[in-house]
């Protein structure tokens, strides 16, 4: 899809261009949330230890700011180490409601290696918004976080 390839190019062009910081992953989920009609809350997590810690975000304040690995659709997709889509918020009983607003979710991993180093996780008000176009992108879009991440040294 066109857009996407735009918009991921303008985002790996900044991580480029910039300096590769926790400024530079604010930036990123500033792009996502802004550019993309469907993406209604991005927000990263960095893994600390057994636990998921909320960092830069847009959309509404979530309740969830620590989540222990394993619990919600974000804990899943930490201990999976794989991509996570839910095209209905509702019908999963693993869901940590964070809006009422919230249909569908996907939750990418941050991977280094075999290391999962946090998380891009994004909600949206649209049900079953995501398709592996998404997944596709944002998985490209991790991989280039991943090393910013890992200079940050959360884990
Ligand atoms: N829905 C997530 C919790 C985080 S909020 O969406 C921001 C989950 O089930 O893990």
């Amino acid at each position: 899809m066109t857009e996407f390839l735009a918009l991921e190019q303008r985002i790996l062009e900044g991580l480029r261009e910039h300096a590769q910081d926790a400024a530079a992953i604010d930036q990123v989920v500033a792009d996502l949330y802004e550019q993309v009609s469907h993406y209604d809350w991005v927000g990263v997590y960095y893994r600390e230890g057994d636990t998921l810690t909320l960092g830069p975000f847009r959309g509404a304040p979530s309740p969830h700011t620590t989540i222990p690995i394993g619990e919600g659709i974000c804990g899943a997709a930490a201990r999976e180490k794989s991509t996570v889509i839910v095209a209905d918020v509702n019908a999963d009983p693993r869901y940590l409601a964070c809006s009422i607003e919230t249909k569908s979710e996907i939750v990418v991993p941050l991977m280094d290696g075999d290391t999962c180093l946090g998380e891009i996780d994004i909600d949206s008000h649209r049900p079953d918004a995501f398709s592996a176009v998404d997944q596709e992108f944002l998985e490209r879009i991790a991989r280039a976080l991943a090393p910013i991440v890992k200079q940050l040294n959360k884990t």
